[in-house]
């Protein structure tokens, strides 16, 4: 079987898990890495194996042996890392958010469609088994029809100003680092609201330590949204419908374990383990698709991107929060 060759850009703490699954995923290998430091290339290619190392990204995307760039640099980056790469006629997954609004979603789907390469945001929660299952049970209709979701995602966080969650330069701000799961699945399973409510606490940063979301859509469900950097919740995911409900347990974005209760007769509680940390499941979906030649994945289609961009932007205007 022919291996995709990745290649790893910015190595920080996720591109740290991610590559142990990238070795783990079945037709995957890293190829070469690459920081603005070249110690750091040095040991991270050594631990994972990679053939080459560079000390700067452009010898990354310049890199004709490499498949597939996977952009794990702070979100403000996300767009000139990503675009740079694509540039290159690398197909690339990207880190979430994509971008920091639309306008840089779109432009970078309009390269990637220029360069016919493909292009995936790092939502992984699409990909694991229990998000599979949830909606395989919403399709088969045994909730009924859905009226309202909820998702929380809060963890107390060391308060840093100068580190990537808080810092404004960075793309700090708990909305887009972790409140784009609970975006994520409300758009999943409801689409773009027709009306959004929405509060947040700001830090002496200028970004939001705690957001809330009230959607409305035009079936007349609601979704319920939270995120904070402020407390530890419960970060879990209910999806109630005129028969039932789904409960995704903790952490929802990438469970391992679902409740099935319908209303006054039955309830159900399944596990369904994922492989590896968690992300195996993306790599295989990325994997596949490059090497069936296709531009997005069917699971997560660009159009959700933008849409989710979308998402985000509205909210980010209504707490009035500017990058
Ligand atoms: N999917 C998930 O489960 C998940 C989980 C956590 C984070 N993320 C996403 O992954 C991205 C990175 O998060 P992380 O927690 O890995 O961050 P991190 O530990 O701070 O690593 C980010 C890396 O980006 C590079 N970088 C380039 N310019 C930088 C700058 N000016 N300041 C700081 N770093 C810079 C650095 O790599 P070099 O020094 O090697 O150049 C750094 O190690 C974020 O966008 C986040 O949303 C996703």
């Amino acid at each position: 079987m022919q291996k995709v060759n990745w290649g790893i850009l910015g190595l920080g703490k996720i591109a740290d898990k991610v590559s142990v699954d990238i070795l783990l995923a079945k037709q995957s290998n890293i190829y070469a890495v690459a920081s603005r430091s070249e110690e750091k290339a040095k040991a991270f290619a050594e631990k994972f194996n990679a053939q080459k190392y560079f000390s700067s990204y452009e010898e990354l995307v310049h890199c004709s042996d490499v498949d597939v760039v996977y952009v794990a640099t702070p979100h403000v980056f996300h767009f000139e890392h990503a675009m740079m790469a694509l540039k290159h006629g690398k197909h690339v997954l990207c880190e979430k958010p994509l971008g920091m609004n639309v306008k840089q979603v779109e432009a970078l789907i309009t390269e990637a469609l220029k360069q016919q390469v493909f292009l995936m945001e790092g939502l992984w929660t699409r990909f694991v088994p229990a998000t599979k299952k949830m909606l395989e049970w919403v399709d088969a209709g045994l909730i009924g029809e859905i009226i309202s979701v909820k998702a929380d995602f809060g963890f107390k966080a060391e308060y840093n100003p100068d580190g990537r969650l808080f810092n404004k330069n960075l793309g700090g701000g708990s909305l887009l680092d972790i409140g784009i799961y609970p975006a994520y699945l409300s758009l999943l399973l409801l689409g773009l609201p027709k009306e959004i409510k929405a509060t947040a606490r700001m830090t002496d940063t200028g970004v939001d330590s705690y957001f809330s979301a009230l959607c409305e859509y035009e079936n007349g469900a609601v979704a319920t949204l939270e995120s904070t950097t402020e407390a530890d919740t419960p970060i879990e995911g209910y999806i109630y419908g005129t028969k039932g409900f789904i409960k995704m347990h903790s952490r929802f974005h990438h469970t391992e374990k679902l409740t099935l209760n319908i209303y006054n007769k039955s309830e159900e509680i399944i596990e369904l383990p994922y492989k590896g940390e968690g992300y195996v499941h993306e790599i295989d979906e990325v994997n596949d698709c490059i090497t069936g030649g296709k531009v997005e994945s069917d699971l997560l289609p660009i159009t959700t991107s933008k849409q989710l961009a979308n998402l985000l932007d509205q909210i980010r205007m209504i707490i009035n929060l500017n990058y």
